[in-house]
């Protein structure tokens, strides 16, 4: 492999200094074999410029934490390659979510209120028998719970979601995975005029207008374009029989 020299142009912006604008900082240095934008970003940190701020945990796309714009698109940084992008990179924080410094955003704050709007837990009034055996369920019906719970909730399908770029309440394809996930549960007993009145709005799954850059964008492929049609046929059903 050529060796390159590889420039990234990253956001910079820092809350507490208002007066300083938002602005692109470049940056470059040489690519190495099988590098991500993990290894670059904290190279660049650790010898360019310390107060660059990003977020990583896990570097293996299971934490949800690197999600940001690059060259426009959601993605996983930890998950991109060097190899994969040309000489010039342009990384920006993922829009829709709280700033918090350069790249560094808090999708923490927009998931547990969606999570508590969808009210994300199972809805039983069965008693709790801590001695009961573990309930049975389907396995065809665990696969589907199983697909909607891959979500990482890194916030690429929000960023890149022109709805919710342009309506901060819209529930977007996270908090409609989400409700899918519920409403295949058979352990969670919300009648579908129960779910109807948390997702069966503008602001929850006819909000969307079916761009889907949200299926294209989770960068693990939890099948967004099919929970969304499993939500809205449902909510459409049961609106039709409020008519
Ligand atoms: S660092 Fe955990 S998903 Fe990228």
């Amino acid at each position: 492999m050529a060796e390159r020299s590889l420039t990234f142009r990253i956001m910079r912006y820092d809350p507490d200094m208002p007066d300083v604008k938002p602005h692109l900082q470049d940056f470059t240095l040489k690519e190495e074999p099988g590098m991500t934008l993990f290894v670059v970003l904290n190279q660049l940190r650790e010898e360019q410029d310390p107060t660059l701020r990003f977020d990583f945990v896990c570097r293996a796309s299971i934490c949800g934490s690197c999600g940001m714009l690059v060259n426009g698109r959601p993605s996983l940084a930890c998950k991109t390659l060097t190899k994969d992008l040309s000489n010039i990179t342009t990384l920006l924080p993922l829009p829709v979510f709280k700033l918090l410094g350069d790249l560094s955003v808090d999708t923490g704050v927009w998931f547990r209120e969606m999570s508590m709007r969808t009210e994300a837990w199972v809805h039983n009034d069965d008693p709790f028998d801590a001695t009961a055996e573990e309930g049975r369920m389907e396995n065809e019906t665990a696969l589907k719970i199983y697909e909607a719970e891959r979500c990482i909730e890194c916030g690429c399908c929000i960023g890149g979601c022109a709805t919710a770029n342009l309506k901060p309440d819209f529930i977007g394809a996270a908090g409609i995975n989400r409700v899918a996930r519920f409403m295949v549960d058979p352990r969670d007993k919300r009648s579908e005029l129960e779910y109807f009145e948390v997702v069966g709005s503008e602001d929850g799954v006819f909000g969307c207008i079916g761009l889907m850059a949200c299926d294209d964008n989770c960068p693990i492929g939890v099948p967004l374009r099919g929970q969304l049609a499993f939500v809205r046929r449902k909510m459409a059903a049961v609106g039709w029989k409020m008519r």
